[in-house]
C-alpha cells in the first residue's frame, strides 16, 4: 500500500518504523521491514498494527538496530489474505534479494509457473513474490542489470524498492504506473511510494516517471531506463506540510477519493477485459459457462451506497443479460423470508465487507441453498471470506465516511459481471466488443467530469443555503438520483430526497417551490423526453432546476444556467460519470457550509451492528 526505503548513516529499523507509524491512519492489514547488515538480509513481518511489527523488529530476536539500509511496507491485501506470509518484503529462495511493491503484476501466475519449473519455491499467495525470484534468476553480480531484466518481464503496474545483500549501500527503485518519489538528503536517501514518506528527512525530491530505474545510495541517485539509457530528472523542493501531502494535496479525503476515480476504475478494469471476445475475465466468480447459463434469477443485497450500486446492477443484469434480478435492502432480506433456490445467484455488495446486515443476508442466502458471490473492496473481509468467491474492487482504501470511489467501481464490476452473463447467454460478440471499448474509455471520461469541478463548485455555492433538495432520474439514472441525494444529506446535513422522476407527480411535487432546488438527471439516455417534461413540471412550480446533461445535447438549452455537462457514453455507463459530478456537487455544498466532510456527525465508516 505504501512503502519506504532508507539508505544512509542513521539507524534504518527505527527510521523505517517511525515512517510506518506516521502513515498508519491510511489503513493496512500487515506490515514488514527488511534490512541489510553484516552481509545478510534480515526480514521481519507481522499481521495487524505496526506496533506488532515493532515489538518483533526491536525485540531481542529482532533486527540489528545499527543497520543502515532497509525497506519497509504496509500492505492492504489484494492478492491473498492478510497473513504474515503475504506481507512484504518478499525474498528469493536464498534471501539475496528483498522487494516491496505497489501495483498489480498481471502475468504473475505465468511467471510463477515458469520459475517453479526452474526450482524456485514460493511461500506467499502474492503477485509480488515473483519479483525477487525473477531477479535472482537474472543475477550475475550486477544488481541493477538483474533488476532491469526482471522488471522488463512484468506486465501490469509496479512501483518497487529492492535490496540485494551483496550491495549493502544500495536500493534499486523502479516505476511503471505506480508512483515513486526519491528524497535526496545530506548523506542519506529515501525511496518512497509517496511524498509524505519523504518529508521529515528532506524537502528535496525527485519524482520518477514511468519506465525509470533508479540506483539510490547515501545522498546520491542515478536514474536510467530499463534499457540502461541514462536519464536526468529535476530535483524539486517540496514545501508542503505533512498533513496536506497525506491527502494528496486535497483539503479532504473525500475530495482526494473523488479524484482517485480514474485510477480506481483503471484498477477495477485491469486484466478483466477481453477485447477480442467482447467479454469480461472474472476468474474470482469461479463459474463455468454452464453455471452462468443455469442461473435463472439474481438477488442483490446491500446497504446505503452499495445498495444504490446494486440497483444499477438490477438494470444491467436485466437489460444486458436478460436475467430476472431483484435488489433487496440487506436488513430486510432475511426477515422477509426470501424465495431462493439453487439456481438463484445472491450477490452481496459491500465496500468494507463488514456491514452486519449485508453479512446476515449473505448467510441467509447460503442457508437457503442459493449460490453466492461477493463484491467487496476490503480483501479477506468477513463478507468476502464467507462468500468464498467474488470480485474485488481494487479501489484502494476508502477513508472518507462518504463512499465515492467504491460506488463507481462497484458499478463497473456489476457491468463486467452482467457482460459475462450476457455474452454466455444472448449478447452478440460485436455488442460485447463495443461495450468493452466503452469501458476502456471510461476512466478518461471520468477525468473529464473532474475537469468540470470549478463549474460544479460555482453551482454548488449558489445553492448551498437551500434547506431541501430533490434529485430525480429515470432508468439507469434513477439509482444515481438516490445516491446523489444520499451524498448531499450525509455530508452537508441538507434534507435531500431522491425519487424516480415519474413519482414526482404522485406526491413530492406538493413540496416544490422557489426554495427547493431539483437536481434533474436529464442525460441523453432512454426516457430523456419524459425528463424534459418533468423539468417543465418543476419550473411551473418555480422550483430552481440544476441539470446534468450530455455534452453537445441542445435539447436542454434554455431551461437553466446551472447545467453540468457529462461526456456521452453508452447509457449503462452514465451512472458512473454522472455520480462523479454529484459527488463533487455534494462536496462543494458541504464545504461552503463548513461541514466536517470526512467524518459527518452520527456516521461510522463501517456499520457492524444490525
Ligand atoms: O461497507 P458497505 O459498502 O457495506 O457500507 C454500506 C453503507 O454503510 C455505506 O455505503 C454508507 O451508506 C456510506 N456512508 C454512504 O456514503
Amino acid at each position: 500500500m505504501w512503502y519506504r526505503g532508507y539508505v544512509g548513516r542513521g539507524a534504518a529499523p527505527e527510521i523505517l518504523l517511525n515512517g510506518l507509524h506516521r502513515l498508519e491512519y491510511r489503513g493496512y492489514d500487515s506490515a514488514g521491514i527488511a534490512v541489510l547488515h553484516g552481509g545478510n538480509l534480515q526480514v521481519c513481518r507481522a499481521v495487524g498494527k505496526v506496533k506488532n511489527l515493532e515489538a518483533k523488529a526491536l525485540g531481542s530476536d529482532g533486527l540489528p538496530r545499527d543497520a543502515h539500509t532497509g525497506i519497509a511496507h504496509t500492505r492492504w491485501a489484494t492478492h491473498g489474505s492478510p497473513t504474515e506470509a503475504n506481507a512484504h518484503p518478499h525474498c528469493d529462495d536464498h534471501a539475496v534479494f528483498a522487494c516491496v511493491h505497489n501495483g498489480i503484476i498481471e502475468n504473475h501466475q505465468h511467471l510463477r509457473e515458469q520459475l517453479r519449473r526452474k526450482g524456485h519455491t514460493f511461500h506467499s499467495e502474492t503477485d509480488t513474490e515473483v519479483i525477487p525470484h525473477l531477479i535472482a534468476e537474472f543475477y550475475n553480480g550486477d544488481f541493477l542489470a538483474a533488476a532491469a531484466a526482471a522488471l522488463r518481464q512484468l506486465q501490469g503496474a509496479f512501483g518497487v524498492a529492492l535490496l540485494c545483500r551483496h550491495h549493502p549501500d544500495q536500493i534499486v527503485a523502479a516505476r511503471k504506473g505506480s508512483p515513486i518519489v526519491l528524497g535526496v538528503g545530506n548523506g542519506e536517501s529515501i525511496v518512497a511510494s509517496d511524498v509524505a514518506a519523504v518529508l521529515g528527512h528532506t524537502n528535496n525530491v525527485i519524482f520518477l516517471d514511468d519506465g525509470d530505474l533508479a540506483l539510490v545510495t547515501p545522498g546520491d541517485v542515478s536514474i536510467r531506463n530499463l534499457d540502461n539509457v541514462p536519464i536526468t530528472r529535476d530535483v524539486s523542493r517540496i514545501d508542503w506540510t505533512l498533513e496536506s501531502v497525506e491527502k494528496g494535496g486535497f483539503d479532504h479525503f473525500m475530495l482526494k477519493e473523488i479524484h482517485d476515480q480514474p485510477e480506481s476504475l483503471r484498477n477495477a478494469l485491469r486484466g478483466r477485459l477481453d477485447a477480442d471476445q467482447g467479454t469480461a475475465i472474472l476468474s474470482g466468480m469461479n463459474m463455468t459457462p454452464h453455471d452462468l447459463v443455469d442461473i435463472d434469477r439474481i438477488v442483490i443485497a446491500a446497504c446505503g451506497t452499495s445498495l444504490h450500486a446494486g440497483m444499477v446492477g438490477e438494470h444491467l443484469f436485466e437489460d444486458l443479460a436478460g436475467i430476472v434480478t431483484e435488489v433487496e435492502q440487506a436488513a430486510e432480506f432475511r426477515y422477509r423470508n426470501p424465495i431462493l433456490s439453487s439456481r438463484t445467484l445472491a450477490i452481496a455488495i459491500s465496500q468494507s465487507g463488514e456491514t452486519a446486515d449485508t453479512l446476515a443476508a449473505l448467510r441467509e442466502a447460503k442457508m437457503k441453498g442459493s449460490q453466492v458471490l461477493a463484491i467487496c473492496n476490503v480483501v479477506s473481509s468477513t463478507i468476502a471470506r464467507e462468500a468464498g468467491r467474488g470480485v474485488y474492487l481494487h479501489a484502494g482504501p476508502e477513508i472518507s465516511v462518504a463512499s465515492t470511489k467504491a460506488f463507481t467501481s462497484q458499478v463497473v464490476i456489476l457491468l463486467l459481471m452482467a457482460l459475462k452473463f450476457a455474452r454466455t447467454r444472448r449478447m452478440p460478440r460485436q455488442t460485447g466488443v463495443e461495450l468493452v471499448e466503452e469501458l476502456r474509455r471510461l476512466p478518461d471520461q471520468v477525468a473529464r467530469v473532474l475537469d468540470r469541478a470549478p463549474e460544479i463548485e460555482r453551482i454548488a455555492r449558489k445553492w448551498a443555503a437551500a434547506r431541501d433538495f430533490f434529485y430525480i432520474g429515470r432508468g439507469y439514472l434513477h439509482p444515481v438520483a438516490l445516491e446523489g441525494a444520499l451524498k448531499l444529506k450525509e455530508i452537508s446535513y441538507i434534507h435531500a430526497e431522491g425519487y424516480h422522476a415519474a413519482e414526482l407527480k404522485h406526491g413530492p411535487i406538493a413540496l416544490l417551490d422557489e426554495d427547493v432546488p431539483v437536481v434533474t438527471l436529464a442525460n441523453d439516455i432512454d426516457g430523456k423526453d419524459k425528463m424534459l417534461s418533468n423539468i417543465q413540471e418543476c419550473r411551473a412550480r418555480h422550483a430552481p432546476v440544476i441539470l446534468t446533461a450530455t455534452e453537445g445535447d441542445t435539447d436542454v438549452a434554455g431551461f437553466t444556467e446551472d447545467v453540468i455537462r457529462i461526456p456521452r457514453t453508452h447509457q449503462c455507463l452514465t451512472p458512473v460519470t454522472t455520480t462523479v459530478a454529484l459527488q463533487l456537487f455534494a462536496y462543494y455544498v458541504a464545504r461552503e457550509r463548513g461541514c466536517p466532510i470526512d467524518q459527518p456527525r452520527n456516521l461510522a465508516k463501517s456499520v457492524t451492528v444490525e
